[in-house]
């Protein structure tokens, strides 16, 4: 038995060492193993020459070496399976199939082309919390409980706490970091929000902004202005128009939206510039004096300038995109069109 069990050993050795290069390598194993004139059925015949004290640990030995032997066998069959199913039979010898990179996100491609743009002007990230307290997202912006501008933005609040919601603007950021008073601020705050909106063409219930917040001493209007032409200019090239147009928003006064002619329809009219041959892709204004009290900053030393910029109409406009609802459909055949550098 002694000698029977050193020759198993042997063949458990070659068993780990096999690996086989073609199918018929794999065949060639399964008759010197496992075939009925294998030698695994070989192995069992020996067990009428074991004295009876030793059949049962006998026994034991060969039913792992079976099962290794078989197991063996198994793994290498399901791999020619695979390679069958795939129309070609087992060839390990053939290099791998590359792994596939996907592609960046569309809104995540604009995303970043746009921090890298406020970069270069001396802007750094600022971070916030998706669910947020109804203090920054609304009261410490002006708009206290009751202002009829909360109705600008529908809001989905957390069940078990009234005082917690999805934020509905990145403005919220702005809360937070002027609160910190490390002055002066120069901030872009990039995000996910959320308003409960009917989904359409135009309007989902998550998309993503990216706030912009400057306070400093001394700054104009005109900063605002030029940062933003900047910014456009660096995004969309010199072949359009913008305007800015003015508008109201609790946190900043005066306040403007900037829209730029239509990408997509040249200004002719289509569904994405709801045919006026405009879009407007940002709402922004000087930070009102209150805002700045409200966070503990001196409004009489400091003035400073904000702006929400909309990134999904960014890049509809950017790529001709005609229906936002695509950007969260995870439908590859949209997904792999956009090879973003950054
Ligand atoms: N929070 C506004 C919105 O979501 C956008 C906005 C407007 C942000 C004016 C600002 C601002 O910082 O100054 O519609």
């Amino acid at each position: 038995m002694e000698q029977i069990v050193q020759q198993i050993e042997a063949y458990k050795q070659e068993i780990a060492a096999f690996q086989p290069k073609t199918a018929d390598e794999l065949e060639q194993y399964r008759i010197k193993f496992l075939g009925t004139k294998g030698l695994v059925k070989a192995l069992f015949g020996e067990m009428k020459s074991v004295p009876n004290e030793q059949k049962k640990e006998f026994g034991q030995i060969l039913n792992a070496f079976k099962q290794l032997a078989e197991g063996k066998y198994e793994e290498f069959q399901q791999l020619k399976d695979e390679g069958a199913q795939a129309g070609h039979e087992l060839d390990l010898t053939l290099p791998a199939e590359p792994h596939r990179l996907g592609t960046r996100h569309p809104i995540s491609i604009l995303r970043n082309k746009a921090i890298r743009i406020f970069e270069r002007l001396g802007f750094t990230i600022a971070e916030g919390p998706e669910i947020e307290d109804d203090w920054h997202n609304f009261t410490a912006l002006n708009l206290a409980e009751n202002h009829p501008a909360r109705d600008m933005q529908d809001t989905f609040y957390v069940n078990h706490n009234p005082d917690w919601l999805l934020r509905t603007h990145t403005s919220s950021v702005q809360a937070r970091v002027m609160e910190q008073g490390n002055l002066p601020i120069r901030i872009i705050c990039p995000g996910r929000v959320y308003r409960n909106e009917t989904i359409s063409a135009r309007a989902h219930c998550f998309f993503h902004q990216i706030e912009g917040l400057y306070i400093a001493e001394n700054v104009s209007f005109a900063d605002l202005k030029q940062t933003l032409y900047y910014f456009v200019q660096e995004m969309f090239g010199k072949d359009f128009k913008v305007r800015f147009r003015p508008s109201y928003f609790p946190f900043t006064e005066p306040s403007a939206e900037m829209d730029i002619s239509c990408l997509i329809c040249g200004g002719e009219g289509c569904n994405v510039c709801k045919h006026t041959g405009w879009v407007e892709i940002l709402g922004c204004g000087m930070v009102h004096p209150q805002i700045l009290e409200n966070c503990g900053i001196d409004s009489k030393k400091y003035t400073g300038f904000a702006f929400g910029i909309g990134i999904e109409r960014l890049t509809m406009l950017k790529y001709q995109i005609k229906d936002l609802r695509l950007f969260s459909e995870n439908d590859l055949r949209f997904l792999k069109q956009f090879q973003g550098t950054v």
